[in-house]
């Protein structure tokens, strides 16, 4: 059956590797006959709890489009260990109750199947992908159980700007396609 799938890069840098691999992830859901796109959430302001509420317009937008989907793919570079500081933002507006004070409501990502993949360096991103990991939990999505996809970047990547995946990688990500994709049609 077709699903919605939300692909979410945690880079905003130009040409992002992570980026890249997000985009490989929609276009091979979309070969597979789901809906797949791309979050762009550059609008969304840094949480504080001073305008928290009432929420602005960006945060609100989000949460709607958010709602739309049945499945997340979050795909992060590793920053010092760890996911981004702006996907941590995103998640932490999205763990939050839609109405002031509603803290027992839940939130629009409660229960909501999600993975992780990441381009990194040496690591192949496993730090990230398991404090991800922890965090998906910690704010009651769904993650699948899985230790999700590390993509090594390969050297040549940072002279070209692309992100091409050799053979091995490229077998890797179909299969974990694969493997997300069973775990959402369950
Ligand atoms: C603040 C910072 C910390 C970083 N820490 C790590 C790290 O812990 N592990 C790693 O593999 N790469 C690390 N990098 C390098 C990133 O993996 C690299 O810049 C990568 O290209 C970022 O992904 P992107 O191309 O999707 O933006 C770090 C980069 C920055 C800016």
């Amino acid at each position: 059956m077709s699903k919605k799938i939300l692909v979410i890069s945690g880079s905003d840098r130009n040409g992002s590797f992570n980026t890249q691999l997000a985009e490989q992830f929609v276009n091979a859901f979309k070969t597979q006959g789901h809906e797949s796109a791309l979050l762009d959430y550059a609008d969304v302001p840094l949480l504080s709890q001073n305008n928290e509420y009432p929420t602005v317009e960006a945060v609100l937008n989000l949460r709607n489009t958010v709602k739309a989907y049945d499945a997340f793919l979050f795909v992060s570079p590793e920053y010092n260990g760890s996911y981004t500081a702006r996907l941590k933002n995103l998640i932490d507006w999205l763990s939050r109750p839609e109405v002031e004070g509603d803290a027992q409501a839940p939130t629009v990502i409660n229960g909501k199947k999600a993975a992780i993949a990441s381009a990194a360096n040496s690591t192949y991103g496993k730090f990230v992908r398991k404090n991800l990991n922890e965090l998906l939990a910690y704010t009651r999505m769904n993650p699948m159980e899985h230790e999700g996809l590390g993509i090594r970047i390969p050297v040549e990547a940072w002279q070209t700007g692309s992100l091409l995946l050799d053979q091995e990688q490229q077998e890797q990500f179909n299969e974990f396609v694969k493997i997300f994709v069973d775990y959402i049609e369950k």
